[in-house]
């Protein structure tokens, strides 16, 4: 699975759809401490260990690097930035019930745009399976011979 890279000075404009998810009741914002253990409950419920081991890394610093989309009072997505490597984005995940409305997407863009904020020029996404979708949402384009790249010695 190879890593692909964005350029986070051509972000594109999604207030649109933020609007539209809140109208349907799903928020997205920065993972807070106390919520720290729902968060990786989440994860481990939906998704593997090593995504709550990377999770661990994001939400240990405050702010965290952690965003989480919310509906009724319930985390329903989650993505990470500078876990297993700094400059990288991921792990990112959406509630299977819940795909296909753009909470990826305005994930995706939240922590894109924090990244941008926090003063880096690319971001990475790290040794991903769904490069359609990343191509889609930022226009991501995969970097050549980068798999496994980082993740060469995990376990
Ligand atoms: C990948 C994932 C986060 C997408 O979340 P989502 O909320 O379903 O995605 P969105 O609804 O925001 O999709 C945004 C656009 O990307 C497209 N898209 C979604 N998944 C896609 C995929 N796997 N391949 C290509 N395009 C995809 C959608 O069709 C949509 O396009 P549209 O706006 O033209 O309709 C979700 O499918 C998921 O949790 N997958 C399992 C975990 C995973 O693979 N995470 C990525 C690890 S790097």
């Amino acid at each position: 699975m190879p890593d692909m890279l964005v350029k986070l000075y051509k972000l594109p404009d999604d207030r649109p759809l933020f609007s539209a998810l809140e109208s349907e009741g799903i928020t997205i914002h920065r993972a807070l401490a106390p919520d720290t253990l729902r968060v990786l409950d989440f994860v481990r419920d939906n998704f593997s260990e090593h995504w709550v081991s990377e999770c661990m890394v994001a939400l240990s610093s405050s702010p965290s690097r952690c965003f989480v989309a919310v509906k009724d009072r319930t985390v329903v997505g989650f993505a990470c930035y500078d876990a297993t490597s700094r400059g990288f984005f991921g792990p990112t995940g959406v509630s299977k019930d819940l795909r296909g409305k753009g909470i990826g997407r305005a994930l995706l863009n939240a922590t894109l745009g924090q990244m941008r904020n926090d003063g880096y020029g690319y971001a990475i996404i790290g040794s991903t399976e769904v490069c359609g979708f990343y191509e889609k949402c930022v226009g991501a384009t995969v970097i050549p011979d980068s798999s496994p790249g980082v993740y060469t010695d995990m376990i």
